[in-house]
């Protein structure tokens, strides 16, 4: 699609990455073609809803800390661990873009693509695979992200997220809902646990919850409440890095933990999805202000 083609409230960007900016009357955001990534969206009316580091890389071939990175072809260090880059490389892929278009009522869509057999080596050289991913980016009212894989002519096993990292008031004083009485993994502790009541951030907290439920993040210091409503997503991985971790990362300021939470939709380890040759798999997520 060329960029005389892009409809009114949609418009290229050049830095810090290549992209687009959209402005429109239900919402403004920013999405770059490394990564698919949507980097900002504030709907009309509240304050921003993705949080963004302010030391962040914006390297092309780097991922980016903040707004909504995709996981793909395997989550973290993958089932066994060992797989670089972490979170796979189509956060690191520069997609391309397919269409575009904008609703009368503001609501702007983009869809990009990546074709497995164009992703360079030097991203991907362990994942020889034929695939094909799209992503759908809907920002308006709502933010709507659908990723769908779709298999070669072989069968192709993967793990896959939409990592969101969500701009709250003070994560301390915030609490999500809907996981109650859902089976985790606690990877900071390397151990199972039940979730007994709300989930409340008082230390490191990196957990990969069994759940499809959709949930809410209650933000008291912002008085505001983000649903997210997932499909086709068996896990909800929360995480937040607390002081000591945070001082560990490049990317992550020192004193930045308390402004962020992310709440990812995911399918990793026993959940990871298996495609037979030609097959499609489609995993989304809408959320919304309530
Ligand atoms: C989370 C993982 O999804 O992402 C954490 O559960 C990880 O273990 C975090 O630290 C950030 O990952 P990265 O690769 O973006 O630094």
């Amino acid at each position: 699609m060329t960029e005389e083609a892009l409809p009114e409230g949609i418009v290229p960007i050049e830095g810090p990455l290549p992209g687009f900016r959209v402005e429109t009357a239900a919402a403004t955001g920013v999405v770059y073609l490394n990564g698919a990534h949507v980097a900002e969206w504030t709907p009309a009316g509240h304050k921003p809803v993705l949080w963004m580091s302010g030391s962040s890389d914006y390297q092309p071939g780097r991922a980016v800390r903040g707004g909504v990175p995709l996981v793909f072809p395997w989550f973290g260090g993958g089932p066994e661990g060992d797989r670089v880059p972490a979170h796979g490389f189509a956060r690191l892929a520069t997609w391309h873009l397919i269409s575009a278009a904008v609703s009368p009522k503001g609501t702007a869509t983009l869809r990009f693509g990546l074709d497995g057999p164009q992703v360079t080596d030097a991203v991907a050289d362990s994942f020889t695979h034929d695939y094909g991913l799209e992503m759908h980016v809907s920002l308006g009212e709502t933010l709507l992200q659908q990723l769908v894989v779709v298999a070669g002519d072989e069968e192709l096993a993967f793990e896959e997220g939409l990592h969101t990292y969500f701009a709250v008031g003070d994560v301390r004083h915030t609490h999500v809902e809907g996981l109650e009485g859902e089976a985790y993994f606690d990877k900071v502790t390397g151990s199972c646990a039940t979730q007994e009541g709300l989930v409340t951030i008082t230390a490191e907290t990196d957990r990969i919850y069994e759940s499809a439920s959709n949930t809410r993040i209650v933000d008291e210091a912002w008085g505001r409440t983000i649903q997210i409503e997932k499909v086709g997503s068996a896990q909800t991985v929360v995480w937040n890095p607390w002081v000591d971790k945070s001082r560990t990362m490049t990317d992550f300021g020192d004193d930045e933990w308390p402004g962020m939470l992310c709440v990812e939709t995911v399918n990793s380890r026993e959940q990871s999805i298996t495609l037979a040759p030609g097959q499609r798999h489609l995993m989304s997520q809408t959320i919304s202000i309530l």
